[in-house]
């Protein structure tokens, strides 16, 4: 079959990786795609909203499954794009992806359906929300509702802090339209936890746990970025917070879905938070995470085509996913001075080196780089990701540490603490 990935970044080239292992694959395409993912598809410089564009590009080349990576296209319908023309896709619709595009729809639906989320009020006006800083404890969190590049959550310790953030983000509108509702919420406290997960409309099957850093500088300092690297499994995640979470959280979700007539089929992406009264959920994404991806998706045993055509197909229930009993640890190799202000165009030396230790479980997923006359150079803030596996995560954590030596660019930064946290499980 004929496989089309729509997205640019590192989690798409774990995912064309993958792909490529599935025995029933014959050709991938990846729209844009990048320079780590030419090896295993074919890219093609199609923008990922242009859906016109992709679904003629789909039918001409006979797509028979298309894989969205991305939270925006998902949001702005691209799978409703798809269906439209007869075209099978995998990721959730317009309808369903809102539980990732609003907030403020997540939050509402969690409290209609008792899923346990930090208490918290929605906002569609300034000066509501304003007055109703007047009432609250601080810390205190504002979240714009839409879609803000992982930008839109301001945590704030004073009620001028909070009249600041009111303002940016519903009045200056420093996220753009993401600003035009806000939510009000509880500051939780506890380990933070991702949970990717599979599902079909009804059945959802939980994958690995993981964990990201999303801070620039070690120690967790530094402004925001889309995230410096990730470990799988969380040492964290007990069997007793599984339990509760499959009890309270995941399938409670997928029902409270369709029951709104908003039925989910594609990755639920559970952002939790192990408070001491339990977890709750900070979050939902629509789709894998990145950097989350480049450490689950390669301790991942199943063919991930069959999977996610048992999601398309509702088959979901006769599925057993399976994980390999290891660890893995992924560093982001970035840019120095991302996020703010950053040089591109460096070599990059020792690609190759990696990529030949893929059977010992080292791989290197490319997120900002470019093919020129002079070989694969820097071209974004993050450039790689570099995942090692190990039996534990302290021999993940070693080896992702090793690999990231044998790759080398002009301003290379990277986090020199990722999985430290494990040391405290
Ligand atoms: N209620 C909360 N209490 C404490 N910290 C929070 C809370 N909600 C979010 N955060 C912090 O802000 C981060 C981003 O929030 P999240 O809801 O995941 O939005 P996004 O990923 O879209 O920016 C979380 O990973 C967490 O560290
Ligand atoms: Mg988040």
């Amino acid at each position: 079959m004929n496989v089309l990935i729509v997205g640019s970044g590192g989690r798409e080239h774990a995912l064309a990786w993958k792909i490529s292992k599935s025995s029933r694959v014959d050709k991938i395409y990846c729209a844009p795609g990048n320079a780590g993912i030419e090896e295993y598809a074919e890219c093609v410089p199609i923008g990922v909203l242009d859906f016109p564009a992709l679904t003629a590009f789909a039918k001409e080349k006979k797509i028979d499954l298309t894989v969205i990576g991305m939270d925006d296209p998902l949001v702005a319908g691209v799978v409703d794009a798809f269906e439209a023309e007869g075209l099978r896709v995998f990721g959730p619709s317009r309808a369903a992806a809102i539980l990732e595009g609003s907030k403020a729809f997540s939050k509402d639906l969690m409290k209609k359906y008792n899923i346990p989320t930090a208490a918290y009020e929605n906002f569609d006006d300034a000066d509501k929300a304003l007055a109703y800083l007047e009432t609250v404890d601080f810390p205190i969190v504002l979240k714009a509702d839409g879609l803000a590049l992982g930008k839109g959550v301001l945590i704030c310790n004073t009620l001028e802090e909070a009249q600041a953030g009111v303002k940016e983000i519903m009045l200056d509108k420093k996220f753009g339209t993401a600003g035009n509702q806000m939510v009000i919420e509880e500051f939780l406290t506890g380990r933070e936890v991702s949970v990717l997960s599979f599902v079909d409309g009804n059945t959802v099957r939980i994958m690995t746990s993981a964990q990201d850093h999303k801070r620039a500088g070690d120690g967790d300092t530094g402004l925001n970025t889309g995230g410096m690297g990730t470990f799988s499994p969380s040492p964290f995640y007990t069997k007793e917070v599984d339990e509760f979470c499959q009890k309270y959280i995941y399938q409670a979700t997928v029902d409270a879905m369709r029951a709104e007539g908003r039925t989910f089929k594609g990755i639920i992406f559970f952002g939790l938070m192990l408070t001491e009264k339990g977890p709750r959920v900070l979050e939902y994404n629509a789709r894998f995470g990145d950097p989350e991806a480049q450490v689950v998706i390669p301790r991942m045993k199943n063919d991930i085509v069959d999977v996610m055509e048992a999601c398309i197909d509702g088959r979901l229930s006769d599925i057993r996913l399976e994980f390999e009993d290891n660890a893995a640890v992924c560093v982001v190799l970035a840019s120095d001075g991302y996020p703010v202000k950053y040089e591109k165009g460096f070599v990059i030396n020792g690609l190759d080196t990696v990529k030949a230790k893929e059977d010992e479980g080292y791989y290197v997923f490319h997120a900002g780089t470019k093919r020129t006359d002079a070989g694969i150079v820097t071209n974004g803030g993050r450039v790689l990701g570099v995942t090692a596996k190990g039996p534990d995560l302290k021999t993940a954590r070693a080896n992702a540490y090793k690999a990231t030596e044998w790759v080398s660019f002009d301003n290379k930064y990277m986090r020199h603490d990722i999985g430290k946290a494990i040391d405290e499980a």
